[in-house]
């Protein structure tokens, strides 16, 4: 997220971190993931090697990907499911996380989508990198 805790600019992540990407990419290998449609439609596959859940009214989803449609049942279904966004399902899904990991980039990104507040909910340790901040947080 931006200094204003943005995350998306006209349908896309306004910024490039490959080392982000790999850092997202460690941490989610092999688990389940739940998206948003929204987000679901930024990506052009599914991403490799994990299970592909999307938050959605709609029934067909491209092949790869799997429609779920009871947020709080599939929280329930799977205890170690990483939220990966977008705006909506980040806001949702919030109350129900136990952990957030989340990337604080440098900048104002001009976004029109946000992370919501968190703040007084958890608690932080953070490590530093070189052009971004990895903060994981926790409720206990
Ligand atoms: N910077 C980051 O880390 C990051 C990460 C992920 C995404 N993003 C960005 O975030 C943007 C997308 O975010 P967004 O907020 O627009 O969309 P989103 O959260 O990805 O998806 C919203 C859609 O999910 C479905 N949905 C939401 N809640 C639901 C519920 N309770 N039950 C059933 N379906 C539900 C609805 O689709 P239906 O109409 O199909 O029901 C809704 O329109 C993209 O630009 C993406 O690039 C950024």
């Amino acid at each position: 997220m931006d200094l204003h805790q943005g995350i998306a600019q006209d349908g896309k992540i306004p910024w490039d971190l490959p080392e982000d990407r790999q850092y997202f990419k460690e941490k989610t290998a092999g688990a389940v993931v739940l998206m948003g449609r929204g987000t679901y439609h930024t990506l052009t596959a599914p991403l490799p090697g994990r299970t592909n859940l999307v938050l959605t009214h709609k029934k067909r989803l491209r092949p790869g990907f799997i429609a779920v449609r009871d947020l709080v049942l599939v929280i329930e279904s799977y205890p170690d499911l990483w939220i990966i966004g977008g705006a909506d399902v980040y806001a949702q899904a919030l109350p129900y996380c136990q952990e957030l990991y989340i990337t604080h980039v440098a900048g104002d990104y001009a976004c029109d989508r946000f992370f919501p507040a968190y703040k007084s909910m958890f608690k932080s340790s953070r490590k530093q990198g070189i052009y971004f901040v990895y903060q994981q947080i926790s409720k206990d």
